[in-house]
């Protein structure tokens, strides 16, 4: 199944022209340089009775207060104006139509397909170009994610259902692990009692080596997660998963007592080399599908099962609630649209060098480590669409911890140091099953923390002085349910896309990873060989102390 052919002709109608030679950036500079360095969002408060309303946004499943941030109405229509002359309603209407908008791997991308569980049309053909209107690609990816959907999950229901398993262990890294494992843990609420989903990404064997002590083989289900079936550390702790299996009484005959095949599930799209492995059931995904966009499908098995069939398809319709209020609403009242321009203003005129993630929220603890793949893996980029470098930063540095934790930790920086650093409060107006007496209390430190970032306290000085004007949004959920949390995950992935767009570059590949695996592989040989010749004085140095 091929998409749309690439054309480069086409992207260049896509990529219009690089960000920083419209006029609309030039109007961005000078607005900056006459108002925006010196705004102030206490006198803005002041001047604009209406500023929370204007600067506060419903969508779905997430109301977004951004009233914190420095920026007033001309802002936000100069940056409107920049996503425009950049065209990107052009290219959010491209990756729709499943366009190869990764363009350096050939490929579409259309997680959004995957949320769309009930296949109902939600594309309103008007809205995309003709020249890539409808096409077979996109009905027959429709028809193979919705069978593969439900093939999953029916899997999901048998092995929740089989009380000889206890174990659930979902091996892989990156996109294959750190979206899976953060939406279990945000979850717990809907666990079920008498299984546990673990999760083993790290090469290091104290990872997996201290769960296997844990686990009998007879109760264990293994899932090895890897889009490509070839990511190292993958590999190494599935083949360390299933000597251990073999070793204590498995085989890999099918009528054995204890068979290979019904203990290993691979989620993959590469079927073959998971057969090779062994493996006999496996989901399938697409290219089309990025490694950091992956939770949603056949990767997303352990939350399936961690949670049901019935909880996994409201994570999928929460998502996709965002896309409508993505793909369809004007850019001015479009929530992933106006943070991702938010992200621009901060990152190329304030220059703001990274961004805070505080999650009030206990079952959100893994949110950052999550964000960090989704936003630095995408736009951590140094070229623009076309490999030439760019003049300007892109990916702000994302980082955080839950509240209250990080205000006993890094918030004294925050609140008292020479970096101004966005924060973004994430808020549940219900808490969980747990105390809920003591969730009054969480929310009260998240407001108070972006009221104290804001107000900040001139009266003081000197060691007590808060300069305040700190910027700061708040991202209201009214629970940790699964549709709340999908709408919140694809707000995420779209403002990614928005800012990525901006910026002229591809959000989809992640090139920059690729060199520090293959050293890896040359400095394991000689690890083992002890031959350092050709080698950097620094490294050089270093294995010959590794071999002492
Ligand atoms: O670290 C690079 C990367 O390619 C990520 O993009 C990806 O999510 C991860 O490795 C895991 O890849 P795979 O699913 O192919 O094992």
């Amino acid at each position: 199944m091929q998409p749309l052919a690439y054309n480069f002709a086409h992207a260049q109608q896509l990529h219009r022209i690089r960000c920083d030679y419209t006029p609309a950036w030039a109007a961005l500079r000078a607005h900056f340089e006459r108002s925006g360095r010196h705004f102030d969002v206490r006198s803005a408060f002041v001047a604009d009775a209406g500023r929370y309303a204007a600067f506060s946004q419903e969508a779905p499943h997430v109301f977004a207060d951004l009233s914190r941030n420095r920026i007033d109405a001309p802002t936000e229509a100069l940056l409107l104006a920049l996503a425009r002359e950049c065209g990107l309603e052009a290219h959010r209407e491209a990756m729709q139509a499943g366009a190869p908008i990764n363009h350096t791997e050939r490929r579409a991308v259309l997680h959004h397909l995957l949320r769309n569980e009930k296949n109902e049309s939600k594309q309103p053909l008007a809205l995309i170009p003709r020249a890539l209107a409808a096409t077979d690609f996109i009905v027959n990816a429709e028809r193979d994610v919705q069978a593969t959907l439900h093939a999953m999950l029916d899997y999901a229901e048998c092995v929740r259902s089989d009380s000889a398993i206890t174990d659930i262990v979902s091996i892989g890294i990156g996109g294959s692990g750190l979206g899976p494992s953060m939406v279990v843990t945000a979850l717990q609420d809907r666990w079920q009692d008498g299984q546990r989903v673990h999760f083993v990404s790290n090469v290091d064997g104290m990872e997996l080596g201290s769960l296997l002590r844990q686990l009998r083989p007879q109760s264990t289900l293994f899932l090895i997660a890897s889009k490509t079936f070839t990511t190292a550390e993958t590999m190494v702790n599935a083949h360390a998963a299933r000597d251990w299996f073999l070793a204590h009484g498995g085989s890999t005959e099918a009528d054995a007592p204890l068979p290979l095949a019904r203990h290993f599930a691979a989620l993959t799209t590469n079927i073959e080399a998971a057969a090779a492995f062994g493996i006999r059931t496996t989901f399938g995904f697409w290219d089309w599908v990025g490694g950091r966009f992956s939770l949603w499908s056949a990767i997303g098995l352990p939350i399936a099962i961690a949670v049901g069939a019935a909880a996994f398809k409201e994570l999928l319709a929460g998502a996709h609630a965002m896309d409508g209020h993505f793909f369809n609403t004007p850019l001015e009242r479009n929530l992933p649209v106006r943070l991702g321009l938010l992200d621009v203003w901060y990152r190329n005129f304030h220059g703001f060098s990274s961004r805070c993630i505080a999650p009030y929220s206990h079952g959100l603890r893994r949110l950052s480590a999550y964000l960090q793949q989704l936003e630095m893996e995408s736009n951590g980029k140094g070229v623009d669409w076309q490999g030439r470098l760019l003049p300007y930063a892109t990916s702000p540095v994302i980082w955080g911890e839950p509240g209250t934790n990080g205000q006993h930790a890094f918030f004294q920086m925050i609140h008292q140091g020479l970096d101004v650093i966005p924060v973004e409060f994430i808020v549940l107006r219900r808490g969980g099953r747990d105390l809920p007496a003591q969730h009054p209390r969480l929310v009260a430190n998240a407001l108070a923390q972006a009221q104290a970032l804001m107000l900040g306290r001139q009266s003081a000085c000197g060691h007590r002085y808060f300069s305040g004007n700190r910027p700061s949004s708040v991202l209201l959920l009214e629970q940790l349910d699964p549709a709340s949390l999908g709408a919140l995950i694809a707000l995420y992935e779209h403002r990614v896309f928005v800012a990525g767009s901006i910026w002229g570059i591809n959000s989809f590949d992640q090139w920059g990873v690729e060199l520090g695996k293959q050293l890896a592989t040359d400095i394991e040989a000689r690890l083992t060989s002890g031959d350092s010749t050709g080698l950097d004085g620094a490294t050089a140095g270093l294995l010959e102390r590794l071999k002492a």
